[in-house]
């Protein structure tokens, strides 16, 4: 079974419009966990624009698998070391872009991320990294000994459904070679109640990540019958 992963940033992002304390973020964790979820993940960025350290700390204290998302600052890195989620999933981040727009760059900085996945390691926090399926990258990424791997999702889904076999077929190549080199496989961004169904019908994923469509979702039918929903595509599409 692919596990589901609820991004609730979006629910932060409502609530830091008004600069109050609803919707509240937290409530949104346990409501997607109490639906089906099988883990939360938050995206703690560099200018804080919606979920705050206050919030990762929060979440922390849930009983719940907790994915970190983050850019490689001094303070997030501080902050993850102190927090300890089970699992941080290194994204690139550009202060002005609406969302990430792309995988991480591994080759430039293939030194500097295998000495903080040996870091995070050592306090058994697992190391994901945010990448684009290509072999190539995923070759650098087995150079410096990552475990698990995320899958940017989001070409496929901006083109979806032009080109559909072709980025499915660049998916599925990548998460058989990632599969056959052992590494545990996460796809997302962009996935929604229309473009999931192909990519959990992928052999390999262990896990996705998705947020802005079901907390968008959520407003019209609430946040369980958003994530149930979803978690009926996923299951659906791997029978
Ligand atoms: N995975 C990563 C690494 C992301 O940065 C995001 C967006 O925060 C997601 C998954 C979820 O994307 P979406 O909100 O489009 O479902």
């Amino acid at each position: 079974m692919i596990d589901l992963n609820i991004n609730i940033d979006h629910i932060a992002t409502l609530r830091n419009a008004r600069g109050g304390f609803e919707p509240d973020p937290i409530l949104g964790a346990i409501e997607s966990i109490n639906a089906g979820a099988d883990g939360i993940v938050c995206h703690l960025r560099e200018d804080r624009r919606h979920i705050r350290d206050e919030d990762v700390i929060k979440l922390r204290e849930l009983d719940t698998r907790l994915d970190l998302e983050m850019a490689v600052s001094k303070d997030i890195i501080e902050l993850a070391f102190k927090v300890k989620p089970e699992l941080v999933t290194i994204v690139p981040e550009k202060r002005e872009e609406l969302t990430t727009e792309g995988g991480l760059l591994i080759a430039p900085r293939k030194e500097f991320l295998k000495d903080l996945k040996n870091k995070f390691h050592d306090k058994d926090i697992l190391v994901s990294l945010f990448v684009e399926p290509d072999i190539d990258i995923i070759d650098q990424c087995l150079d410096i000994g990552i475990e698990m791997l995320e899958f940017h999702t989001g070409h496929y889904a901006n083109e979806y459904p032009k080109n559909l076999e072709v980025n499915l077929a660049q998916i599925k190549k990548a998460i058989d070679y990632a599969k056959s080199n052992g590494l545990r496989v996460c796809a997302g961004h962009g996935l929604n109640y229309t473009n999931t169904t192909e990519i959990a019908a992928i052999k390999g994923i262990d896990e996705l990540s998705i947020g802005h469509s079901i907390i968008s979702k959520s407003i019209f039918v609430g946040i369980s019958s958003a994530v149930k929903e979803m978690k009926g595509i996923i299951e659906n599409a791997q029978k």
